[in-house]
């Protein structure tokens, strides 16, 4: 009997996905989504980039401290500093804190950014991964933009960074430039040509720009490659990295053609999606593979009629295999805390007693004004009552007039580093108004690059929910508000994305 391959996931969520436009978390989300990872038994996450930033380097910390299952990975450059403060932050994980380091080895790459000849390159990273040895044997060298890098560059430097003590060797396709016949040939290549190939796992990390991630990461398993680099609900970098969920259940659902393992637990991978929508207000859209709100929906008749005769007919796996109860519990102001934490539960939320009360009273109070409360609904309360906070900036009360004859007027009061202010302010409409009373007493002044309201679910009596993307200091920021009144929402929304502004002011990070 043969013996399967098992295939390694690694997560970079927290490191590349937190690199997507409006995507940056705080420590604590960082360690709700690394307790999901947990769960759903990732064999590695990537937790940062220690030296970007004091913020990235506590959250790295704190995630080696806790988290106990995974691999802990963090990233840095080929050079002694950005190692030693990855391994001061590492350290806490043991034997399972794994140095990430990476040099670009395109010739695009060493001319116009690292200025640098190649066999400086190769000597640079040698050097490298020849430090990080020091500290751990848990050791992985990316080669940037490995996809548009010479093949006989590439090898060499392969060979040296696996004689120096590499056990990880990266294949970044940085630029998601490749197509899957040549990223496969790519890995064939290094399979037959380097011959000490076989003392370290090839690793792929494919970027999206062409919709290939997936399909490329495939390809490059069938070529030999046993680590693949993914992010949940594939955020990242410009149009994101290889999707996790995809690529776990394309594994799972082709077993007959690709017999590879892995040891992702997938019935935790709908919540892991919701969770992180939820910390970082980056919607998965409708369509989208797997996680789509549309995945398992069935509109077209012949559809219903087959899926109802035998699910196999269109189903080619299962809503449940991903936690995706079919059976969707509807909950209303009857419903007692143990329906309500149980529901909780199954979403994959984990909420501390404190935390469970906060939510509960929400929760109740929800119910009063609306029927039915659905999974959704729960979401929000769960974003608005937990994960949005700690706050700098507060909302303490606020009150709106608008209409056709009178001049619309939002009197808003906030608490500001714990000072109660108010003030009333007049504006073309009343989320305009709330907005400039809002920026009046916290004395910030954003760009407003978007704005969007939407209901959480359906219904006259439904939330609110209301996005806000706001350009402050050179930072993009995202935020989301959800309220029964959908000014209110907006004010939340706006002031949630504030203090993101806030705090992603205080981890001034450096540019890979
Ligand atoms: O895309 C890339 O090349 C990366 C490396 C730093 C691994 O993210
Ligand atoms: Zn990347």
């Amino acid at each position: 009997m043969s013996i399967m391959k098992t295939i390694k996931i690694f997560d970079t969520t927290l490191r590349d996905g937190e690199q997507s436009p409006g995507a940056s978390m705080n420590i604590e989300e960082k360690l709700r989504i690394a307790s999901q990872l947990e769960k759903l038994n990732v064999d590695v996450i990537e937790a940062g980039f220690p030296i970007a930033s004091d913020g990235d380097f506590e959250a790295v910390k704190k995630i080696a401290q806790t988290i106990k299952g995974p691999e802990i990975a963090g990233l840095c450059r080929a050079n002694i500093k950005d190692i030693d403060r990855a391994w001061e932050a590492l350290k806490y994980a043991g034997d399972r804190g794994r140095i990430h380091t990476f040099i670009a080895t395109s010739d695009i790459h060493m001319e116009r950014k690292l200025q640098m000849k190649p066999a400086k390159v190769l000597e640079t990273a040698v050097k490298a991964v020849k430090h990080a040895v020091s500290y751990t044997p848990n050791v992985e060298f990316s080669c940037e933009d490995a996809v548009r890098t010479r093949l006989e560059f590439l090898a060499e430097m392969v060979e040296a960074v696996i004689d120096a003590g590499a056990t990880t060797v990266n294949i970044p396709d940085t630029v998601g430039y490749s197509i899957p016949f040549e990223y496969f040939n790519i890995i064939k290549y290094l399979k037959d040509n380097v011959p000490n190939i076989d003392k370290a796992v090839i690793s792929v990390h494919c970027h999206n720009d062409l919709g290939l991630a997936v399909a490329n990461s495939l390809a490059a398993i069938q070529a030999g490659a046993g680590q693949v680099e993914c992010t949940i609900n594939g955020i990242g970098e410009r149009a994101g990295n290889c999707s996790l969920e995809e690529i776990v259940m394309a594994l799972r659902t082709r077993r007959d053609i690709m017999p590879f393992e892995n040891s992702i637990n997938t019935e935790h991978i709908y919540a892991a999606s919701r969770l992180l929508s939820t910390v970082t207000g980056i919607a998965v859209q409708p369509n989208k593979a797997v996680v789509g709100a549309n995945a398992f929906a069935h509109e077209a008749g012949i559809h219903q009629h087959g899926v109802l005769m035998d699910k196999e007919t269109y189903e080619i796996m299962t809503p449940e295999s991903i936690g995706l109860n079919a059976n969707k519990l509807v909950l209303g102001k009857h419903s007692g805390r143990h329906a309500f934490v149980a529901r909780l539960n199954e979403l994959g939320y984990d909420l501390p007693k404190e935390d469970v009360e906060k939510a509960f009273v929400r929760f109740k109070s929800l119910a009063d004004k609306k029927k039915e409360i659905f999974d959704e609904d729960l979401d929000a309360i769960v974003a608005d009552e937990i994960i949005r906070i700690p706050e700098i900036v507060k909302l303490v009360q606020m009150n709106v007039s608008s209409g056709s004859f009178a001049a619309p007027t939002a009197t808003v009061e906030l608490e500001v580093k714990g000072k109660v202010k108010r003030v009333a302010v007049i504006g073309d409409g009343p989320v305009d108004a709330t907005f400039k009373a809002i920026k009046k007493l916290t004395g910030m002044k954003p760009y407003l690059v978007n704005y969007s309201v939407g209901s959480i679910t359906g219904g006259t009596d439904a939330l609110g929910e209301c996005t806000v993307r706001l350009e402050h200091d050179g930072h993009e920021v995202l935020g989301q508000g959800s309220h029964s009144d959908i000014i209110v929402a907006s004010a939340k929304a706006y002031i949630n994305a504030l203090n993101k502004a806030l705090d992603v002011a205080q981890r001034t990070r450096v540019e890979i």
